[in-house]
């Protein structure tokens, strides 16, 4: 009938509607998740504010000679006091994911005894929520952005005492309270930002908090426990999958949101065409990322680390590995940059009481020509980031996010910053990898988030590194577009 064919006419030309926007104008499918991102103590200050106790950041910080400056998160970017007016400055954007992390002492307070809930802290995370959701925003949050409160450093082992069951609880105490009372506004939780960052820098090189070091085990900061980098890993690791676990039977189903890790990994090539550079890569990057990626896949730590760190790799048991194996709905990678690598497998590295850069018997360097970042570890090299999807998808088959990409920016006053031309470009070529992976190779990205939204406390860095879309003004608090701003909104948010 008549009737029917304006039906079916109807319904192909929807169709048709709906595949050609199915496509946005800057390539990317029309519901790929863009968002930026930020962490608790990088951003927050009010160290004391909403009842806060402090955080192994905020000993370390404060420590003569640890950060940059003498700076400390104390006021950051003051986002405690500010955050309708950052809030705002998201909407202005057209921002619509946000992903962040709350300070573990907000949530929770040391009574002597025990963590106990802190409910002006909850109570902040909760308006901050709410506000966001009124905003339009979708929350990504994340659980562990590197501040352990200080009492449970101090008084529970920390993450360096081997097979700590008493931080295992304590964190799951902490996500359950997160999960309990924010979780209604969560849509992907993230149990930890970039484990092989706060673990090395914080227990192997010793720069980052705790400020911990193989060669002291024993004494100083990490007193009592026994200072690896592997030690570490196994307490964190097993606490990723209590809480997962956690989530997963009580919450997942009332919540609907999804639970993961962030990971974050260097791309690794091999620096010339020997078959022995070609393993060290390979070795760089199962020491880098399948350090933490394989006990999440298979239960157990990757094969290169085993031959390599032999009796000072732990073991997960068989219940541990049963509640590893399948622990993320979805998996976060972190990506800065790339590195070119060569076989030291002869010994020319390789003290083993030296830490986990020894272990792997590599080095790596820069590619000659890549443009240098104000960060000494940060070199753009867009196609590296292709190559790490790829790398990833070839091992895990489900979503994958890019939740951090960006740019340690080499101006350094409003004005440079507004006409940044640099940090543009590196958004420009490493969106652009990012949809070869998706389009080309059939890589399941299905979003990315640019780090940061405001320039804030780059740890041991202090406020000397800038990664913000937005130059923040330490001393009036201003925040001033930069030109990948205008970029964002127009071609990120706009679809
Ligand atoms: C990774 C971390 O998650 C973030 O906290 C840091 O600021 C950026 N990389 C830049 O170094």
């Amino acid at each position: 009938t008549a009737s029917a064919g304006h039906t079916k006419a109807g319904a192909v030309l929807s169709a048709n509607a709906v595949e050609a926007n199915d496509t946005c104008a800057n390539g990317f499918p029309a519901d790929f998740v863009w968002g930026l991102g930020t962490a608790a103590y990088q951003i927050e200050g009010g160290w004391n504010a909403t009842n806060r106790s402090p955080s192994i950041w905020d000993v370390f910080s404060h420590t003569k000679g640890a950060v940059a400056g003498g700076d400390t998160g104390d006021v950051a970017d003051d986002v405690i006091h500010r955050w309708r007016d950052d809030i705002a400055l998201m909407s202005e954007l057209g921002l619509k994911h946000y992903r962040f992390s709350l300070s573990w002492s907000r949530m929770m307070s040391w009574d002597g005894h025990s963590m106990v809930p802190n409910e002006p802290g909850i109570a902040w995370y909760s308006d901050f929520l709410d506000g966001l959701l009124e905003a339009g925003i979708t929350a990504h949050v994340t659980l562990y952005h590197w501040d352990l409160p200080q009492a449970l450093h101090e008084h529970r082992g920390g993450w360096h005492t081997p097979d700590n069951e008493r931080i295992l609880t304590e964190f799951e105490a902490y996500a359950t309270l997160a999960f309990e009372r924010l979780g209604s506004r969560v849509a992907t939780w993230f149990t930890f930002n970039e484990p092989w960052t706060f673990t090395v820098s914080g227990y192997s090189a010793g720069n980052h908090a705790p400020g911990c070091v193989p060669a002291q085990s024993g004494r100083g900061p990490c007193a009592g426990g026994d200072v690896t980098p592997y030690v570490v890993s196994t307490n964190v690791l097993n606490a990723h999958a209590r809480a997962v676990a956690v989530y997963r039977t009580r919450f997942a189903a009332t919540l609907g949101g999804r639970i993961s890790i962030t990971l974050n990994c260097e791309f690794a090539r091999p620096l010339t065409n020997s078959a022995a550079d070609a393993a060290a890569a390979e070795r760089a990057l199962q020491f880098w990322l399948g350090w933490w990626l394989e006990p999440l896949l298979s239960g157990d730590y990757p094969a290169a680390m085993r031959r390599n760190v032999g009796e000072r790799l732990p073991s997960f048991s068989p219940e541990q590995r049963e509640l590893l194996i399948g622990s993320i709905d979805l998996l976060g990678i972190n990506h800065y940059s790339t590195h070119m690598v060569r076989d030291v497998a002869d010994g020319e590295r390789g003290d083993a009481s030296s830490g986990w850069e020894a272990d792997q018997h590599v080095v790596a360097t820069f590619g000659a020509g890549w443009p240098q970042a104000a960060s000494p570890w940060q070199r753009s090299y867009p196609a590296g980031l292709r190559g790490l999807l790829n790398w990833v998808a070839a091992r895990y088959k489900g979503d994958i996010y890019v939740t951090e990409n960006g740019w340690s920016c080499n101006s350094f006053t409003a004005a440079a910053a507004a006409a940044d031309q640099e940090q543009l470009d590196y958004y420009t070529g490493y969106t652009e990898q990012v949809r070869l992976a998706l389009v080309e190779d059939g890589v399941p990205v299905r979003g990315y988030f640019g780090w940061s939204l405001l320039d804030n406390f780059e740890w041991a860095d202090g406020y000397s590194k800038r990664f913000g879309l937005y130059y923040v003004n330490y001393t009036t608090q201003q925040r001033t577009p930069k030109k990948a701003a205008a970029w964002w909104k127009e071609t990120r948010s706009a679809c």
